[in-house]
């Protein structure tokens, strides 16, 4: 994944728990040496390793830290560094998540090796929709839930995230939300 990930992991660590417990985060990591650059493609076993890294010398759960982690990207990282892709992306819920393919094709134009996920919006209410949510990559179920609701917050519809199990597709995960 783009730098841009683990510097997003690294922000929010030394920004709760500071620069010591990250370098220990590196050091058990195997990556004591890497300085993380935003638009350079970094091997998928770093963030790995990273949340594994970080799950065992904070002791937090893998899932919840992920789930942190996506929140602390949009109400932190994002607002700060993509202020105008965000703004790109709508003003509510239901359109932001709509246009999540279109922000990731955005992003993949400046970023030639992005494997990005892919989102569908499906039965929107007024206070609900279901959320599609396709990957390459394994793992990352909790970062979505943590992402969803940090939009949530961003537009003052704090919002719920329930994970339903969905077998009809491989690697589609799918997620009932409501606010
Ligand atoms: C300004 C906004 C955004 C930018 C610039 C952005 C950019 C990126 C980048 C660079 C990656 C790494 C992929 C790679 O290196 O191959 C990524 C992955 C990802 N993004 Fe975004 N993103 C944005 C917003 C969002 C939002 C709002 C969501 C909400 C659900 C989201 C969901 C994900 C997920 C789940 C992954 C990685 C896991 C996977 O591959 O399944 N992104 N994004």
């Amino acid at each position: 994944m783009y730098g841009m990930v683990n510097m997003a992991i690294e922000q929010m660590v030394v920004g709760k728990f500071g620069e010591d417990t990250w370098k220990k985060i590196k050091d058990k990591a195997g990556v004591s040496d890497v300085t993380f650059i935003t638009m350079q493609s970094y091997d998928d076993k770093i963030t790995y390793a990273l949340v594994r890294a970080a799950s065992e010398i904070l002791n937090i759960e893998g899932a919840e830290l992920l789930e942190k982690f996506g929140e602390y990207w949009i109400l932190h990282t994002a607002n700060a560094g993509y202020g105008d892709m965000l703004k790109m992306g709508g003003d509510n819920l239901p359109d932001f998540l709509k246009n999540l393919d279109m922000l990731h094709f955005k992003v993949g134009a400046i970023m030639p090796q992005l494997v990005p996920p892919s989102f569908e919006v499906k039965d929107v209410t007024a206070k609900s929709l279901t959320l599609l949510y396709r990957s390459k990559r394994d793992g990352f179920v909790p970062m979505v839930i943590g992402l969803v609701k940090g939009l949530g917050l961003r537009f003052n519809t704090p919002c719920s995230v329930t994970y339903i199990k969905f077998e009809e597709e491989e690697f589609a995960h799918c997620f009932k939300v409501n606010w």
